[in-house]
Order: C-alpha cells, then sequence, then structure tokens
C-alpha cells in the first residue's frame, strides 16, 4: 500500500481531468479500457500505479456488483477517479465484463489443460480417464444417439446421417434423409430414438428446413420422425413444422435443434431466436423458444400459452437466444438448457413450464464488437441462469450423466464447447450449481456429448467421436 501511494504521489494525478463524455470513444469496450483505465490499472490489467485486476487480491471485490461500484464511484482518496459521470450504466458493465475477460485469457495461459491422446491417461478432480477415438473419419458430428442393439446414429452439420456399427468400426451413410441447409449455423443437428424405439422404432431428428416461400429461399428448424430400414430413413413425418411465412431467410445463426425426451414421453426442442432478439419475447414465433408436443407432434393441452390464441401453442418457455443442449436432470426428471450467450453469458438454465429466460432483455454478455448491449443482468419477472459463462466458452450440447463407470460423475451436467473447446463437468446439487472443472481442452470444438448404455462418455469432435473411460 506504502509503495502504491508513493508511486501515485509521482502522477500528475491532481491535474487529472477526464475526457468529456462525448469524447469517450464508446465502440468497442478494448478502446474505453485503453483509454480510460490503461494508463493506471496496465494495459493488460496487470497494474501499474494501481493494482493488478488478474491476481485474486481484490481491495474492494471482484464479483459484478463491486467492480461496478469501483468504477462508478472511483476511489478518490486512493487516486482512481469516479466514472459515473463520464461512462453511463451499460459502458460500465461492457468494463466488468471486459475485466471477467481479460482475467480468464490470463488464467487460462497459466493452467496447463488435459489434451488427452488416445491412451494416455489423464487426471482430474475425481476420476483418471482415457479419451480413445471410438468412431473416426466422420464430418463435424452433430449429435449421436445409441439405439438398443449397440449401433449409433450420428448427425453430421452438412446434412449427411452416419450409422455406427461394431463398436465404431463400421460407418454407413443412411439413404433418405430431407435435404437440409447446412449454410452458417444450419444443419442437421438433432437425433433420438423414441424412448419406446424398441416396440414403435420411430427416431426423431431436427434440422435446418430449406424451404421457398414467395419466391425466396428460407430456412427454419424443423422436427421430424421416421423409421431406419435398409440403411434408409422411411416413413416420415411431421413432429413440428413452422408456418412459412415465418422462416427468416437461409443459412444464418442460431437455430437451436436440441431434442429432448421427458419422463412422461413429452418431447422437447429448441429453436434459437435467429440472430433476431425480439422474437425471443414474441410469443407469436416460435423462434427463441423451447417447445414441448407429444411424441406424435400432437400438442399437449397443458402447455402454458395453449389458451393464447396469439401465441405458438407448442412454447413451453421463452426468453432463449441460442439453445443447442436440451437434458432431462435423472435425479427429479427437470428439464435443462445450454445456450450460446453473446459476447460473455453463456446459460445453464433450469428449463420450467411458462418462464420468461429473458434474452435480449436481461444477460450477462455484450455485443460482439464490444458495444454495450445493456447494464441489465436481472428483472422482475424473468429467469436466471443455474450458471453462466463470462467470458463465454460458446457452450454446444450437454448431457446429464448416468452412468456407473464414474460412480462419483453420477448425475452431474457434461457441456462441450465450441471455441474455447472444453468438455466441463458442472456439478449441481437440488438443482443449483456447486462446482465445475475442465476435463480436456484443445482438441478442437465439441458439439456434442453424450452418455452410452455403456456407462462411457461419448465427445463428439471435428472429424471423430472419442470414449471418454475410467482409466484401468
Ligand atoms: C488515475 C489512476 C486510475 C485510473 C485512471 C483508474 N483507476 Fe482504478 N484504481 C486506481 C487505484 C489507485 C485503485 C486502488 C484503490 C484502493 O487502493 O482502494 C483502483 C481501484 C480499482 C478497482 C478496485 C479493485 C479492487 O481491488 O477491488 C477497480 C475495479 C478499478 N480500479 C477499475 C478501473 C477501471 C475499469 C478504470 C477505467 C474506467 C480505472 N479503474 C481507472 C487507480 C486508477
Amino acid at each position: 500500500m506504502q509503495r502504491i501511494l508513493r508511486l501515485l504521489s509521482l502522477l500528475p494525478l491532481g491535474g487529472l481531468t477526464l475526457p468529456a463524455a462525448d469524447a469517450i470513444r464508446t465502440g468497442a469496450v478494448a478502446d474505453t479500457y485503453a483509454q480510460l483505465c490503461a494508463a493506471c490499472h496496465g494495459a493488460q490489467l496487470q497494474g501499474g500505479s494501481a493494482p493488478s485486476m488478474l491476481d485474486d487480491q481484490w481491495l474492494v471485490g471482484g464479483d459484478d456488483a463491486s467492480l461496478a461500484k469501483s468504477i462508478r464511484e472511483g476511489h478518490p482518496d486512493k487516486g482512481m477517479p469516479a466514472f459515473a459521470a463520464t461512462l453511463d450504466d451499460k459502458q460500465i458493465r461492457s468494463l466488468v465484463i471486459y475485466i471477467h475477460e481479460q482475467r480468464a485469457i490470463a488464467a487460462r495461459a497459466q493452467t496447463k489443460f488435459n489434451a488427452p491422446k488416445d491412451d494416455v491417461v489423464a487426471s482430474s478432480q475425481l476420476h483418471r480417464f482415457t479419451l480413445k477415438t471410438w468412431a473416426d473419419g466422420l464430418n463435424e458430428p452433430w449429435s449421436m444417439a445409441f439405439l438398443p442393439d449397440g449401433r449409433a446414429l450420428a448427425t453430421e452439420k452438412r446434412g449427411t446421417l452416419q450409422l455406427i456399427e461394431n463398436n465404431g468400426r463400421k460407418l454407413t451413410q443412411i439413404r433418405g434423409v430431407p435435404p437440409i441447409d447446412s449454410g452458417g449455423q444450419a444443419g442437421f443437428f438433432g437425433v433420438l430414438p423414441h424412448p419406446d424405439y424398441a416396440n414403435n422404432g420411430w427416431i426423431y431428428f431436427s434440422f435446418a428446413d430449406p424451404q421457398k416461400h414467395e419466391g425466396r429461399s428460407v430456412t427454419l428448424t424443423r422436427i421430424i420422425r421416421a423409421k431406419l430400414r435398409d440403411g434408409a430413413l422411411v416413413d416420415q413425418q411431421d413432429i413440428y413444422k413452422a408456418p412459412l411465412s415465418v422462416y427468416p431467410g437461409p443459412g444464418g445463426i442460431h437455430l437451436g435443434g436440441a431434442l429432448a425426451f421427458d419422463r412422461d414421453g413429452y418431447l422437447y426442442f429448441s429453436i434459437g431466436e435467429r440472430g433476431h432478439g425480439p422474437n425471443a419475447q414474441n410469443l407469436s414465433v416460435p423462434m427463441g423458444k423451447v417447445h414441448r408436443v407429444h411424441d406424435d407432434g400432437r400438442i399437449p393441452a397443458d402447455n402454458p400459452f395453449v389458451n393464447d390464441s396469439s401465441a405458438v401453442p407448442t412454447i413451453w418457455s421463452y426468453g432463449h437466444r441460442n439453445p443447442q443442449g436440451l437434458g432431462i436432470n435423472p435425479v427429479d426428471g427437470t428439464l435443462w438448457d445450454v445456450e450460446h450467450g453473446p459476447r460473455g453469458g453463456d446459460e445453464l438454465n433450469h428449463v420450467r413450464k411458462g418462464l420468461n429466460y429473458g434474452w435480449p432483455v436481461i444477460t450477462y454478455g455484450m455485443n460482439y464488437d464490444g458495444t454495450p448491449m445493456t447494464d441489465l443482468t436481472a428483472k422482475e419477472g424473468m429467469e436466471q441462469p443455474v450458471r453462466h459463462w463470462t467470458p463465454s466458452i460458446a457452450i454446444s450440447g450437454m448431457t446429464f450423466y448416468s452412468g456407473d463407470l464414474f460412480p462419483k460423475w453420477k448425475n452431474n451436467v457434461f457441456v462441450g464447447s465450441l471455441a474455447a473447446e472444453e468438455l466441463r463437468r458442472v456439478e449441481l446439487r437440488d438443482g443449483r450449481y456447486v462446482s465445475q472443472e475442465v476435463l480436456f481442452k484443445n482438441l478442437g470444438r465439441i458439439r456434442n456429448v453424450v452418455t452410452g448404455p455403456d456407462g462411457a462418455l461419448y465427445v463428439l469432435l471435428p472429424t471423430r467421436i472419442a470414449r471418454l473411460a475410467p482409466a484401468e
């Protein structure tokens, strides 16, 4: 402290004048930081005349509220000016996100992560494991499901479906797949057998459906079911197809596409807001929602908005940005989702009937270009995530671990991530977040993770599916 004060006394603090509010470059948060903060806290937040913001030594506090308060009110007695008159709440919020981001980047550079090659034993907090290639030669597998006879089906983003046999050794491309738009974030998404597949043979699929409407190409997430016969999909039936008038343009972003059956046999599926935030709050369009239907696509009489004539009756919950993972908690049968935030604010949510998950009104993130979006992270009538990731890890698919090979991981959530290339284990208790760890990192983008019938975890990597099993 003595040293800081001595250093501060060398600075022309008395003469420090803040730029006029209209002279602040508000475009990107990195500019704002460089312009207003770097001189004292260091260009990389490493500290200088003012304390480092990268270590865990906080004078006031490193939580969102304390950071915002420090910036707003400053520490005038210690030489930090107040910024309340210079920066608005949104700009202060984007600086808070920026501080979290820079801390995570610095922490990651200091951490040695597992990136196990086949047959190399990796350790983690509770179990030692190996990660071995199980099926090779795939092209961006998006989801996978096992059939009762041990075979598996994997969708590939580009619009193909692979049947995987002989314990991962034999791949056959299935014929009769519907036309699929695979531009941008569009593609072939979910595959999920009916809970009673052994008797009825139904398999459910979600995909980006390319259509023509009034002469224009349009695309939206569509759900079908079909049967697998002689290497082809047959008996296709629509489970959910929106009216073409609401289909946005082709390719594009935020299509959702996750599928889950709950214990009562209801099917849930997600559709992202297609890059238009207000869709998520608009009950008259299917985008930005989690939906619930009977296994044949009929609308359950107890869906929350069935009696609202202006609402899409399949909606179960709304205010979602881009949910790419759905899972049923084996402890209590509840529905959960993981969804991409913008820059910051990826979420794990407990998804409940009729509730609003807040996007784009509340979020823990900001715009990708570093401009602020909102300072609101919470609001009456809007649900908080159970956990959020800031900075974003670009969260993808999820599974609740329900196998027996890893007893200490039972009922934990496993989530993959695209940009951060991480597999994370998240521990919940009574529906609340307890802890998490990164099991491995840097083996490529992870689109999904599945609990296999053998109790191993199957991780979908860019060109292969790897089996995560206990180290012998
Ligand atoms: C003129 C130098 C100066 C400038 C400019 C400055 N700070 Fe500070 N800041 C300080 C000092 C000195 C402290 C330590 C206060 C103390 O000792 O209590 C501090 C403390 C903080 C804290 C509290 C840290 C903790 O440990 O709890 C935060 C957060 C912070 N500054 C963020 C910022 C941000 C963001 C900016 C730019 C918008 C900024 N500061 C600009 C000097 C500065």
